[in-house]
């Protein structure tokens, strides 16, 4: 561990003193890891970037002992700082951020382009204007340097490992830095740019998939519980585990692998605090949908949804990210505002069917097992 920074030093003193002796053995039991002060209740809630991470969301859940991730994707970065400053001003709680890392343009211009125009019956449907398929990098730099500037308590990178001297520039002032993974050659490239921890994720969690790379068929993974052994064969780095988590059963399946703490966002989806959009939530629990698969149909990148029909028309979708995910983007918007399920993005986790509507702390309650 490195010698923790300002922000880590003001969580650890707080949490050390927090008590949770109402909290059952089999949570209290386990292992400590040194990034225990963290999550002392040991759940993460995940960020869910497009609205359903909120700044209430995150203060809900800090307040109730979960360590809980603003979003930064697809934000300005100076979007993203009044947020940090909404969620500071509401509680002296821990919490994070996490940003995307961006990618390289697509490989097949030309592929992107046919695919964007197959989907002008779909835009024509919802009376949307059709969006650009370009690239950019999701203004990662101003958000780095807001991040440095104002550092939470933990950064979160997804979609590919961040440089080493970025990870250390971000030690240096006081972060915690998490690097999403789904595979064990990820880990260790994520172990080797110097990560404090690893976000494993399985096949089984909602919306992207957070791999390094975005080749190959949409839907290979493992599952969560096999990738956690398989992730700590081969790096000991603390592990939150994402995926599919939904219960206390669950949460203590992924603790008894040798998880550290188990991150769920499927599960906070419906709560009032989300500010997924109102079809979203009503969708997750519409007896219609029976099923989620991933796909690249939305966004040119893997992502877990509910089935419908948008997905089941577009197949075969190319490796374009951010390309497509602009395409689609006003054709998605005009989709929720109609309430046709049919064309939204309708991201979830395979265990959506368990998600409820109640507040995020009680959720969070019934997720360590606390009645
Ligand atoms: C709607 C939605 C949006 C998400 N957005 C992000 C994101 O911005 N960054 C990220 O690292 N993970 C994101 N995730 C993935 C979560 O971090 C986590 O891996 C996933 O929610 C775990 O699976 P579960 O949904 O079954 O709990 C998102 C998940 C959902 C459901």
């Amino acid at each position: 561990m490195h010698p923790p920074g300002p922000p880590f030093r003001r969580l650890f003193s707080r949490r050390t003193r927090r008590s949770r002796a109402d909290e059952p053995r089999r949570i209290r039991a386990m292992t400590p890891d040194p990034l225990r002060a963290l999550w002392p209740r040991r759940i993460v809630v995940a960020p869910m970037a497009g609205g359903p991470s909120t700044v209430a969301l995150v203060v809900a859940a800090a307040n109730a002992g979960a360590l809980a991730f603003l979003a930064g994707g697809y934000k300005r970065a100076a979007d993203l700082t009044s947020e940090i400053n909404a969620v500071r001003a509401s509680t002296a709680e821990a919490f994070g951020v996490n940003v995307f890392v961006p990618g390289s343009s697509t490989a097949w211009p030309a592929g992107t382009a046919a695919y964007v125009e197959s989907l002008g019956p779909d835009i024509e449907a919802v009376g949307a204007a059709p969006g650009r398929p370009v690239w950019d990098d999701d203004d990662w730099a101003a958000k780095i340097s807001a991040l440095l500037a104002n550092p939470p308590a933990v950064v979160s990178f997804t979609f590919g490992c961040p440089p080493r001297d970025l990870v250390e520039a971000f030690r240096a002032v006081g972060s915690v830095v998490s690097v999403t993974v789904t595979s064990p050659q990820e880990a260790v490239l994520a172990a080797g740019a110097g990560a404090d921890c690893l976000c494993v994720q399985g096949i089984e969690a909602g919306a992207h998939r957070g791999t390094f790379t975005n080749y190959g068929p949409p839907d290979t993974g493992v599952e969560l519980l096999a990738l956690i052994i398989e992730v700590a064969r081969v790096t000991d780095l603390p592990q939150i585990a994402a995926g599919g988590i939904m219960t206390a059963r669950s949460v203590a399946a992924v603790l008894d692998a040798g998880a550290a703490a188990a991150q769920c966002g499927t599960a906070f989806l419906r709560c009032p605090e989300s500010g997924a959009h109102p079809a979203h939530k009503a969708a997750l629990a519409d007896f219609r949908f029976t099923s989620t698969r991933l796909t690249r149909a939305f966004s040119g990148r893997p992502a877990r949804s509910l089935v419908n029909q948008f997905m089941l028309d577009h197949p075969e979708a190319p490796a374009a990210y951010p390309e497509i995910n602009h395409a689609t983007r006003p054709l998605r918007a005009a989709a929720a505002q109609r309430g046709d399920l049919d064309r939204m993005s309708l991201y979830a986790g395979t265990g959506f069917k368990q998600a409820t509507a109640r507040p995020a702390a009680e959720i969070i309650d019934d997720l360590v097992g606390k009645t």
